[in-house]
C-alpha cells in the first residue's frame, strides 16, 4: 500500500508542533519537511533546529528533503536533529557519495532527489547506493504547484531499474500528488507520495489522506 507523507510546507508555519501531530491524527505515515535554503530554490523555510523541535512532537518518520545548495555540509546535522530520512539534490552537491555515505554512517536512510528540470542521468551513477529515489513532479521551491503527469516517466525509468538489478530503494513522488492522480503514481511505480496542499487544504484531510493510501 502507498505511504502518504503530507509536506509541512503546506501547514501553518505558527502552528508546526500541532501540524505534525494533526498529521499522525490524519492516518499519515510519514512527515516530509521541505528544507530550502533561498539559493538552489527561490523560496527560504526553516532548517536543523525546526526539524529538532518537531522531533519531539511526533515518533513518525521525518522525511528530509533538501533543496539546499552543498547539502554535504549539513547532512550530519539534520540526521543528529532527528531525521529519519534525508535526500537531497546531487546537482547541488560537490560531493554526492560523500553525503550519502555521512547519512548512511548516522543510521539514517538516504535518498537523491530528481528535480522536475533535471534528467534521470543525474541520479543513474548511486541507485546502489540510495534507500529512497525522489521523483519530482513540480519544479522545486513551492507548495500548490500543478502535478507535471511527464515527470512520471523518470519514476518509471527508477522502477524498471530496481526491478531489473533487484535494489530495495522507496520512490517517493512529490509535487501536486492528490487523489485524482495518485493512481497515475502507483502504476509508474510509487511506493511513498509527498502531498501537501492535497492534504492540508482539504475539506477532509484523513479522508484525503486513506484516498492515496492505495
Ligand atoms: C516543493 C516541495 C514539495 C511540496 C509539495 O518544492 O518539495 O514537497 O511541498 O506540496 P504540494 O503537494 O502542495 O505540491
Ligand atoms: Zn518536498
Amino acid at each position: 500500500m502507498i505511504k502518504v507523507a503530507p509536506s509541512i510546507l503546506s501547514a501553518d508555519f505558527g502552528k508546526m508542533g500541532e501540524a505534525v501531530q494533526l498529521i499522525e491524527k490524519w492516518g499519515a505515515d510519514i512527515v516530509h519537511c521541505d528544507v530550502m535554503d533561498g539559493v538552489y530554490v527561490p523560496n527560504i523555510t526553516f532548517g536543523m533546529p525546526m526539524v529538532k523541535a518537531l522531533r519531539k512532537y511526533t515518533t513518525q518518520e521525518l522525511d528530509v528533503h533538501l533543496m539546499i545548495t552543498r547539502p554535504e555540509k549539513y547532512v550530519g546535522q539534520f540526521c543528529d536533529a532527528g531525521a529519519d530520512w534525508v535526500t537531497f539534490h546531487p546537482e547541488a552537491s560537490e560531493d554526492v557519495e560523500g553525503a550519502l555515505a555521512k547519512i548512511k554512517s548516522k543510521g539514517v536512510k538516504c535518498g537523491l532527489v530528481v528535480n522536475a528540470d533535471q534528467p534521470f542521468d543525474i541520479v543513474e551513477p548511486y541507485l546502489d547506493k540510495i534507500d529512497m529515489l525522489l521523483i519530482m513532479t513540480v519544479q522545486a521551491g513551492f507548495g500548490g504547484q500543478s502535478f507535471k503527469e511527464d515527470c512520471l516517466e523518470k519514476a518509471r525509468r527508477g522502477y524498471e531499474i530496481k526491478k531489473a538489478k533487484g535494489y530495495k530503494y522507496d520512490i517517493e513522488i512529490d509535487g501536486g500528488v492528490s487523489p485524482s492522480n495518485i493512481a497515475v503514481c502507483k502504476e509508474a511505480g510509487a511506493t511513498i507520495v509527498v502531498a501537501g496542499s492535497s492534504v492540508f487544504k482539504a475539506e477532509d484531510p484523513a479522508a484525503a489522506v486513506k484516498a492515496m493510501q492505495i
